[in-house]
């Protein structure tokens, strides 16, 4: 087994600023953007922080004193305009936010896929597919949401609060002090109360998914369920589940419903002490009417933004381990890499220097080869082989030998722990992984197609085949038949993995694709899945025809492919420990013969009750 992947802990106790000035390098890019918006929100700052002052003038020259009526006409004005302008200035900053919140998603999804192209198949061993979906979409658009709207309502709220600070110092700072006295019990009691409420929606959704992900097996696994008659402990495990769920959603809804009452009503006791105290002061003359209306204004406007931030500080701390995971993917190194001196010859993978790439003949030498998953479990002991160019090679062998092992790493989806692979005599990390696997055909145990037509499918061996190549190499494979009796033939759609065809057919169409790609090496790693003997004399065909005239290793549980092979290799424990073609290795009586008496005894029988006339 390969390690097993464990999720690191994240820290969300106290805001990492690292790892946001990494982030932030990130959002860096559309620097222009943020810019115009934060412009924007510094203009609606002030302007809501204006509104309170019209309505303070309003109050003491329109309603208390006597103002001409050609003066309360323009202040209509102004007002309109400063309504005008904030209604304008709401639509743009919407519109911008948006514009950054789907630029950084889209540039980071782009940079992260580019990324999940380049690792190895070693990342994918130890990296569960669920982990990386939930990076490339929950993760990734959490953070483009904080990043966009969250730190624009920041800009704002601060904006909004320097600004009512600064005018209630000039109008009456001793009311002012009054309002300010408040901020940092409202500040630790928002802080407290948004972490906490975050802290609980979290385990909910942490409990949540695992709710889905029992749904889901529930479901896929309906069937095993059944016949294995375990239904109420699937039961049973979902009840406690759901438990946890109700329990966990009860407490984020108590400590939101106490948040607000308390916030209110300190908001209230700001309130109460403005008005005792700047009540005496309007009756003794001192300050006006209106003044005290503006403050009371402010003491309640200023709680929002300071809310605002107290969630978002909330909101980047829980997001840290978004952040993280989402770094650890766009930092994972690639272990497989070409040299710089390679590269800079033969190109990489997205830009390959093609013109460079020498032809490939196709003879295969391990030589002293040692590899393991793991160090505690060697696979691949200082293993030798040579093969020449157009042999065909079977490996046979029992399940867990190593057999798919040798060709991963002939495939370069591995790489030995010591000693080399060289093809045409060359060490294959001397040329690029471009050139080996543009050389190479490779049909898996359970061979994959992409989403889209056969047509398409079989293309994906050389992108620029006419339609003709296609149907010819289709042709030479035997698929050509029951891809006409598709509905709509080549042009058919195959579903998701190929999944409206059977195995045997998906088979057949990765042939087609491997014959159009015509590579210098061919590996296949035969399925032992039964098919029936009608398909299985096609899929024959076709292997045979792939095996012409290149060298070949086949994995292969059919005996008719054995017997035709030029070496046939018994692998045990990672070691060759028979050698040799079929006749040879029956008169050794020994690892092969039983194999071949045991196992493929059936295969033997089949055979000949199709050879015999009915
Ligand atoms: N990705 C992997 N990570 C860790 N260990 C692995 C991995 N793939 C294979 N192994 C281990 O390496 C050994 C050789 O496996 P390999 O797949 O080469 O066997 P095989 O001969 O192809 O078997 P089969 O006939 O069942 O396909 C086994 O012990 C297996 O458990
Ligand atoms: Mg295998």
């Amino acid at each position: 087994m390969s390690e097993r992947f464990e999720e690191q802990e994240y820290n969300t106790d106290s805001l990492d600023t690292k790892l946001w000035s990494k982030i932030l390098k990130l959002l860096w890019i559309h620097k222009k953007d943020l810019f115009v918006l934060y412009g924007f929100m510094i203009m609606l700052a002030f302007v809501d922080v204006s509104f309170p002052l019209l309505n303070r003038h309003a109050i003491d020259n329109f309603v208390i004193g006597n103002a001409k009526e050609n003066e309360v006409l323009i202040f209509a004005l102004v007002y309109l305009g400063f309504v005008v302008w904030q209604s304008f200035n709401v639509y743009y900053f919407i519109k911008r936010a948006g514009k950054i919140e789907m630029n950084f998603a889209y540039d980071v999804r782009q940079k992260a896929f580019t990324k999940l192209q380049e690792l190895s198949f070693n990342y994918y061993d130890k990296t569960p597919l669920g982990w990386i979906m939930a990076r490339m979409t929950s993760d990734i658009t959490r953070l483009s949401e904080i990043l966009s709207w969250g730190l624009m309502d920041m800009v704002w709220g601060f904006s909004v609060m320097f600004g009512i600070t600064i005018v209630m110092l000039i109008t009456n700072w001793k009311l002012a002090m009054l309002i300010l006295m408040v901020i940092p019990v409202l500040w630790y009691i928002s802080v407290y109360f948004q972490t906490r409420i975050l802290k609980t929606y979290r385990d909910v959704r942490k409990v949540n998914s695992k709710i889905t992900g029992a749904f889901s097996e529930g479901i896929s696994g309906a069937k095993t369920t059944k016949t294995m008659a375990i239904e109420d402990l699937n039961l049973d495990e979902f009840k406690t589940l759901t438990g946890e769920m109700r329990q966990r959603s009860i407490k984020a809804a108590v400590l939101s419903a106490l948040f607000m009452p308390l916030v209110t009503g300190l908001g209230a006791i700001s309130t109460a002490g403005i008005l005792v105290v700047g009540g005496q002061q309007v009756l003794l003359g001192a300050i006006q009417f209106g003044t005290l209306m503006l403050f009371t204004q402010y003491a309640a406007q200023f709680f929002e933004p300071l809310r605002q931030i107290a969630r978002l500080l909330a909101e980047l701390q829980m997001a840290q381990a978004s952040a993280e995971r989402v770094l650890s993917l766009m930092n994972s190194e690639a272990q497989i890499v070409d040299h710089p001196h390679v590269i800079e010859r033969f190109g990489t993978i997205l830009q390959p220097k093609t013109e460079n790439y020498p032809k490939m003949d196709g003879e295969v030498e391990f030589r002293n080869v040692t590899f393991y998953y793991n160090p505690q479990e060697p696979v691949l002991t200082d293993f030798n082989l040579k093969v020449q160019r157009g042999q065909t090679v079977a490996l046979v062998g029992e399940t867990g030998s190593g057999k798919s092992t040798i060709v991963n790493l002939l495939c370069r989806f591995y790489q030995p722990v010591e000693g080399s692979i060289l093809i045409d005599g060359v060490d294959i990390t001397e040329r690029s992984i471009g050139w080996l696997h543009s050389n190479l055909g490779y049909v898996l145990q359970a061979p994959h197609l992409f989403s889209g037509t056969v047509a398409e499918n079989i293309r994906y061996g050389r992108l620029d085949a006419t339609d003709e190549e296609v149907e010819d190499s289709a042709k030479m494979v035997n698929a050509h038949n029951f891809i006409t009796k598709l509905e709509q033939g080549y042009l058919s759609d195959v579903g998701e993995g190929g999944s409206r065809l059977s195995t045997g057919e998906k088979q057949l169409i990765s042939f087609a694709r491997a014959v159009l790609a015509d590579p210098a090496i061919f590996v296949l790693d035969e399925a032992t899945s039964s098919i029936d003997t009608e398909t299985e004399q096609i899929i024959q065909h076709a292997i045979d025809t792939l095996l012409v005239n290149r060298t070949s290793f086949v994995i292969a549980h059919r005996l008719s492919t054995i017997v035709s092979a030029d070496v046939i290799l018994v692998i045990k424990k990672g070691k060759i420990v028979e050698q040799g073609t079929h006749q040879e290795l029956l008169r050794l009586k020994g690892s092969y013969y039983r194999l071949y008496t045991n196992q493929f005894q059936e295969d033997l029988q089949n055979q000949l009750l199709q050879l015999k006339p009915e």
